[in-house]
């Protein structure tokens, strides 16, 4: 392992955190995953040979507990933090889309989005305060400082981007800033970096809806976010802290 590099990802094996924890490896980090999906169902074989994986839920602060106490065990310090994992409702063509989210899905999307979020940094964030070193990097959205617009989900039977998203987004930024100021004096920098909708398969329909919305004239492709996350962990970038970075191709400055 490469001292002082290591980095806990949560949400490593989905569609942006397989990206990045590949990134991360290719630029000699030292990956920990944390994520509720089977590895055995994941295709990226080569992440999980390179990485050090939890299958976990970190909506649980036993779960993240016991990940704290055993990377403790091994003394394998946490030196950067992505909160990466989230709940994200995909428009999908269903009579069952329901216009508002029930209490329960509401609680489940806040409990890992920001719950989830917060607890991570609790326990790592201030173990990097005893050290007065280290990053943390929260994966916003552009949804974070604007509204969805509804518009582009027309086609979608009754589907509504739900408010929960909105509000964990615009939450993440919240704690981004507190934690920002709570620990400038520590030496760390805590900051949040805010894909516009990246291309994934969708529905070509909606993706020129989309499109039509975002000055750039098309949406983001993953490779776009890897500078910016590597030069938010990067070790020379000791002053820039609370700042959320939004990479949407201009959507949220029209
Ligand atoms: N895909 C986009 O276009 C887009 C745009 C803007 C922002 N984002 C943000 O990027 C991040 C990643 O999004 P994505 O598109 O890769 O989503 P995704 O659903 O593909 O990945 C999310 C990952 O988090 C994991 N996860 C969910 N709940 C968990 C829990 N309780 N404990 C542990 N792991 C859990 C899932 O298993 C999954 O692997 C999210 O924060 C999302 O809001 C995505």
């Amino acid at each position: 392992m490469i001292k002082n590099k290591n980095v806990l990802i949560t949400g490593g094996l989905g569609f942006i955190g397989s990206f990045f924890s590949k990134l991360l490896i290719e630029n000699e980090y030292n990956l920990i995953i944390i994520d509720k999906k089977d590895p055995k169902t994941h295709t990226q074989k080569k992440i999980l040979k390179k990485s050090i994986f939890f299958k976990s839920d970190i909506s649980s602060e036993n779960e993240i507990l016991k990940i704290y106490k055993y990377l403790k065990i091994n003394n394998i310090k946490i030196n950067y933090l992505i909160n990466n994992a989230a709940i994200d409702s995909i428009p999908k063509f269903s009579k069952k889309n329901s216009h508002l989210p029930n209490k329960e899905d509401w609680n489940k999307e806040l409990d890992v989005g920001l719950t989830g979020s917060y607890l991570l940094i609790k326990y790592f964030g201030e173990d990097m305060k005893k050290r007065k070193k280290g990053k943390i990097v929260n994966i916003g959205s552009d949804l974070s400082v604007i509204a969805p617009n509804q518009d582009i989900y027309s086609d979608f039977d009754n589907f509504l981007k739900p408010v929960s998203y909105s509000v964990i987004k615009h939450g993440l930024l919240g704690m981004t800033k507190y934690f920002a100021s709570l620990y400038a004096k520590e030496n760390i920098q805590v900051n949040m970096l805010s894909p516009g909708p990246v291309y994934n398969k969708q529905n070509k329909k909606f993706q020129k809806k989309l499109i039509s919305l975002i000055p750039a004239k098309k949406m983001a492709n993953k490779e776009d976010l890897s500078q910016t996350l590597l030069f938010l962990l990067n070790d020379k970038n000791n002053y820039l802290t609370g700042q959320n970075i939004i990479i949407d191709g201009g959507r949220t400055i029209i």
